[in-house]
C-alpha cells in the first residue's frame, strides 16, 4: 500500500481540505502516514496569502528532493496550486502533480496518473456536484474537535488579498448538509464544532435550504416555529440557532467579516449556551483612510460600535483580530490610529502581519511605499502594545473557573493536559489521560504569554 505524507500550510480551510483528502485517500487504497521517512507520496497543501508562505513552499520541495531518498512523488494542492497551475512545473523542479482548490475530490486520480507514468499532471477543474464533504474521524486532527465548512471562497476583494482569486466566489453549503454533519459528529462524540469559512457571517444558503426550511424536518429537537420567530434575521444567525439546537456541546465559528457582523449574531450567542463566547473580527487597520483603500467595507466607527455591542454581552465574549501594518500609503498617523484601536479593544489575541504585495491583487499596483525597516518597526511596536494590552485583558481570567475541553497531553510537561476554553484560550492543567475528551472546570492560576494555566476544579 502506497504511503502518503500530507503537510498543510495556511488557514483552517486548508486544514479542513486536508482532512477530507486524507479521508478520501484512506478509503481508496492509500495509507496516510505521519512519518515522512516512510512516504512514497508527498502532498503539500499550500498557502499564498503572503509572499513568505510561498517561499516556504519552494524551500520545502527542495528539502524533500534533496533528502537523499528514492524519488518520492510530490503533489502540490491548495492556494499556490490554484494560482500558479502548470507554471509550478517550471518554477519548482520535481513537482509531479498540481491540484487546485476545487479539485480536492480528485487527488487519487492525479496520483494514479503519475504512478502510471504520466508527467506534469494538473487538475484545476471545478468541484463535482456530488462532492463528498464527509471526514472520517480517523483523519481528523482531533477526535473531539471538528471543522465544518459552511461557506467557501470570498467575494469581498479586499485590495491586498489573494483569497478571492485562489478560492473563487462565495458558495454556501445547504443548511441541511451542515446540520447533518453536526448531528453525525455529535453521534461520534465530538464535543466541539468550528463552523468555518473566509467570512462565515456572509453565509447565504441556496434557496430552499435555509436554516428555517430544514431545521424542523431534520431533527425532532429543532423547533421550526422556534426559528420562524427570527424572520428577517440574517441567515447566519439563523444557522447558528439551528446548529445550537442540535445539542452539540460547543460551537465556535471563524472568521467573521466586520461589515456583515450584525447584532443578531450576538443575540444568538446570548441565548444559546453552546454557542461559544469567542469572536474573531479582523479590523486590519485603525485608520479610515487605509480601510477605504483596503476596501474593507467598514469604518473604524462602525467597527467599534460592533465591538462595544459584543463587550456589552453578559457572556463575556473574548475578541481576537487580524491586523496588517505597512499597507501602501500608511503614514505614521494612520499607524497610530491602529495602535489606539488595539489599546481600546483589549483583544485576547491579535495576529499582526506586515503587508506583503500579492501579484494580481489591486493593491499590487499601488506603490509599496512603507520601507521594510518601517514595516518591521511598526510590527514590533504593535506587538508590544498588543502584548501589554493582552496581559491586562487576560488578567480578568485569574481565579476564574473556565470550561476547558481536554484535547491532548501537553507536548512539554508530563501529566499535563492541554485544551481550549469556551473563549478559545489555550489552557494547560495537571490531569490524567482519563480526562481526555471531557469538559473540565479549570480554575486559572497563571497567565502566560499565549496560554493560561490552572488547576482542575471538577469534571462535567
Ligand atoms: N477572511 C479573513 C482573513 C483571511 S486571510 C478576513 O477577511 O479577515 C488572513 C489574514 O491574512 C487577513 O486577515 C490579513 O490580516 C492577512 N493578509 C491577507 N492578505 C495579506 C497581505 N497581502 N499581506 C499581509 N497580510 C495579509
Ligand atoms: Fe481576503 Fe478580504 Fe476575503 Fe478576507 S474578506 S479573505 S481579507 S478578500
Ligand atoms: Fe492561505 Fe488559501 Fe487560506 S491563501 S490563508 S490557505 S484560503
Amino acid at each position: 500500500m502506497k504511503k502518503v505524507y500530507l503537510e498543510t500550510f495556511g488557514c483552517q480551510m486548508n486544514v479542513s481540505d486536508s482532512e477530507r483528502v486524507a479521508t478520501s485517500l484512506a478509503s481508496r487504497g492509500f495509507e496516510i502516514t505521519p512519518n515522512e521517512e516512510l512516504a512514497d507520496i508527498f502532498l503539500l497543501n499550500t498557502c499564498s496569502v503572503r509572499e513568505k508562505a510561498e517561499h516556504k513552499l519552494y524551500a520545502r520541495v527542495g528539502r524533500i528532493r534533496n533528502s537523499g531518498r528514492e524519488k518520492p512523488v510530490i503533489g502540490i494542492m491548495g492556494c499556490v496550486a490554484q494560482l500558479e497551475g502548470e507554471t509550478l512545473f517550471k518554477k519548482i523542479s520535481g513537482v509531479d502533480f498540481v491540484i487546485g482548490t476545487k479539485a480536492v475530490g480528485r487527488v487519487k486520480e492525479a496520483i494514479d496518473r503519475v504512478l502510471d507514468g504520466d508527467r506534469d499532471v494538473a487538475d484545476l477543474g471545478e468541484r463535482e456536484r456530488n462532492y463528498d464533504w464527509s471526514v472520517s474521524d480517523a483523519q481528523r486532527n482531533s477526535p473531539y474537535v471538528a471543522f465544518v465548512p459552511i461557506i467557501e471562497g470570498c467575494n469581498k476583494f479586499c485590495t491586498y488579498c489573494i483569497v478571492p482569486f485562489s478560492r473563487g466566489r462565495e458558495v454556501s453549503l445547504p443548511a441541511s448538509e451542515i446540520i447533518r454533519q453536526v448531528l453525525e459528529l455529535r453521534r461520534q462524540s465530538v464535543k466541539e464544532v468550528h463552523l468555518i469559512g473566509q467570512n462565515v457571517n456572509s453565509y447565504r444558503p441556496p434557496s430552499g435550504s435555509e436554516p428555517s426550511a430544514v431545521a424542523g424536518g431534520l431533527t425532532q429537537s429543532i423547533d421550526n416555529s422556534g426559528l420562524e420567530k427570527f424572520r428577517g434575521a440574517t441567515p447566519f444567525s439563523k444557522l447558528l440557532r439551528a446548529v445550537a439546537a442540535t445539542g452539540i456541546e460547543r460551537i465556535k465559528f471563524n472568521t467573521s467579516f466586520p461589515r456583515d457582523f450584525h447584532a443578531d449574531i450576538v443575540d444568538a450567542i446570548n441565548e444559546n449556551e453552546n454557542l461559544c463566547n469567542w469572536v474573531h473580527l479582523p479590523v486590519q487597520s485603525g485608520s479610515n483612510r487605509i480601510l477605504k483603500t483596503m476596501r474593507r467595507g467598514h469604518t473604524i466607527e462602525s467597527y467599534l460600535k460592533k465591538i462595544d455591542n459584543l463587550k456589552a454581552s453578559k457572556r463575556e465574549i473574548s475578541l481576537t483580530t487580524d491586523i496588517i501594518v505597512g499597507f501602501p500609503g500608511e503614514t505614521v498617523e494612520d499607524f497610530e490610529e491602529t495602535v489606539k484601536v488595539v489599546e481600546y479593544c483589549g483583544y485576547d489575541a491579535a495576529y499582526i502581519f506586515k503587508y506583503s504585495p500579492r501579484p494580481g491583487t489591486p493593491a499590487f499596483k499601488m506603490a509599496d511605499d512603507v520601507t521594510a525597516e518601517e514595516k518591521t518597526e511598526r510590527f514590533q511596536r504593535l506587538e508590544t502594545v498588543q502584548r501589554n494590552s493582552q496581559n491586562k485583558a487576560l488578567r480578568r481570567y485569574l481565579n476564574k473557573t473556565l470550561e476547558v475541553l481536554a484535547e491532548k497531553p501537553s507536548s512539554r510537561v508530563a501529566e499535563q493536559l492541554s485544551g481550549h476554553s469556551t473563549c478559545h484560550k489555550v489552557v494547560n492543567f495537571q490531569g490524567s489521560a482519563a480526562m481526555l475528551g471531557k469538559i473540565v472546570n479549570v480554575k486559572i492560576s497563571e497567565i502566560k504569554a499565549n496560554s493560561l494555566y490552572g488547576e482542575v476544579a471538577g469534571i462535567q
